[in-house]
């Protein structure tokens, strides 16, 4: 995990973190990884090619809070070399189900708004556009880029 991390983290710009930002030791992500594993609240799911890891998929719940219960949040990043062959949509699919096992009724997420393959992808697993953030986000070089919130409808 660290290491997909890292690298993935260097191959695009429309993940969250920087290569550098990276800085779990091993003990720290393995009690991270041990925690998500007895989360009854967290899927976390890695594909797999020619027994090579692809890309990692989660979602979380929004929080234990009553009001925001029914809702849960999608991030999923995969190596370059992966990109553009069906996987991310197959991982949707599968997370999505998964997600309605739980029981949450929406899921949520948030994309850069120049990320168009993503936005594809999103759009083609059934998420809707329901607004914008402008300025989410600030990159190293200065520029300031909008987040697009999406979200998809489970029941
Ligand atoms: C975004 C990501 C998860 C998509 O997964 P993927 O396996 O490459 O996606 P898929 O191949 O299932 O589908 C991508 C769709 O976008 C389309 N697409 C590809 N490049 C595109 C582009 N530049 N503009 C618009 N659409 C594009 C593809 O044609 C495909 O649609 P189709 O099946 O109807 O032809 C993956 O590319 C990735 O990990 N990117 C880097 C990390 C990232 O951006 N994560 C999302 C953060 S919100």
């Amino acid at each position: 995990m660290i290491e997909y991390m890292k690298k993935t983290a260097g191959e695009t710009e429309f993940l969250l973190r920087y290569p550098d930002e990276v800085s779990y030791t091993l003990e720290k992500e393995t009690e991270i990884l041990g925690n998500i594993r007895e989360d009854p609240y967290h899927i976390m799911m890695v594909a797999v090619v020619d027994g090579k890891v692809a890309g990692n998929g989660s979602v979380t719940g929004v929080g234990p809070k009553r009001k925001v219960q029914h809702r849960c949040s999608l991030a999923i990043a995969l190596y370059e070399e992966f990109w553009g062959l069906g996987i991310g949509s197959a991982m949707i699919t599968y997370l999505s189900e998964l997600a309605r096992g739980i029981g949450w009724q929406q899921m949520d997420l948030e994309v850069v708004a120049e990320n168009a393959r993503a936005q594809a992808l999103y759009k083609k697993c059934g998420f809707i556009e329901s607004g914008r953030r402008h300025n989410g986000l600030r990159f190293d070089d200065g520029t300031y880029h909008d987040e697009i919130l999406m979200y998809k409808d489970l029941t």
